[in-house]
């Protein structure tokens, strides 16, 4: 099944940051898109998740243009489909880090999975307060409330930003198993070039233009 379509993308701010941006993401695959800080990569992954309109171009999520969807088609699909981890995390600051992982699943109706936090060495913060945690604790914490949801796309920013190496590995096979497990798609940002290079699909973002690298 195709998951995601962007076609002929092109977007500006104050001077055009890129155009003619086109990709296609299918089930169990895995896209990244790497490129100089400040290239627009961030900016990309606002456009194919739907927070962020583009100049010009058509973003499709499972078949469907999204400029076609009512906004509560398309806040159906955010909620429940599209998996976003931020290269800041959003975490619930005043709260235990077990009723941040409690909301998302609720709204999804999905569990807390035990596995997943113990997979990411997390398991005992349970009770904490997100404030309490190292910020790569909490960028683990991220990661489970979003996968919690099990969504059909990850968008994923920089995820290892924060992490050692050992527990960037970890993280990486993660996401890797869960787009297997889930029959998921991945579209990853990241300066990570070792993470990127075992995704299928690999672009760089480079003089406006978005170049197939592998
Ligand atoms: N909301 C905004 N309004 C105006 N300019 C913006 C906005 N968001 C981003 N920019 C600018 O667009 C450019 C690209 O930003 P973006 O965050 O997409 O880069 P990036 O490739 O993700 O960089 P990094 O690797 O540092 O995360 C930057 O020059 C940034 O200042
Ligand atoms: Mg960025």
């Amino acid at each position: 099944m195709n998951l995601l379509k962007a076609n002929n993308i092109s977007h500006s701010f104050d001077t055009e940051l890129f155009s003619n941006v086109s990709l296609e993401l299918e089930e169990r695959q895995s896209i990244a898109i790497i490129g100089l800080s400040g290239s627009g990569k961030s900016t990309l992954l606002n456009i194919l998740s739907t927070l962020l309109s583009p100049n010009k171009g058509e973003v499709s999520l499972f078949g469907k243009n999204i400029s076609t969807m009512n906004a509560k088609e398309l806040e159906q699909i955010k909620r429940k489909k599209l998996g976003l981890v931020f290269q800041q995390h959003y975490l619930f600051r005043g709260f235990s880090v077990e009723e941040n992982l409690e909301i998302s699943a609720m709204l999804s109706g999905e569990n807390i999975d035990k596995e997943l936090l113990k997979n990411l060495g997390v398991e005992h913060t349970l009770e904490q307060k997100v404030t309490e945690l190292s910020g790569g604790q909490q960028q683990r914490i991220s990661i489970a409330r979003v996968l919690t949801k099990k969504p059909k796309i990850l968008f994923v920013d920089e995820p290892t930003g924060n992490l050692d190496h050992v527990t960037s590995d970890e993280v990486k096979k993660i996401f890797f198993d869960y787009i297997d497990k889930e029959n998921a798609g991945m579209v990853l940002v990241t300066h990570n070039d070792e993470f990127a290079m075992e995704c299928d699909v690999v672009y760089k973002l480079d003089n406006k233009e978005l170049i197939r690298v592998k």
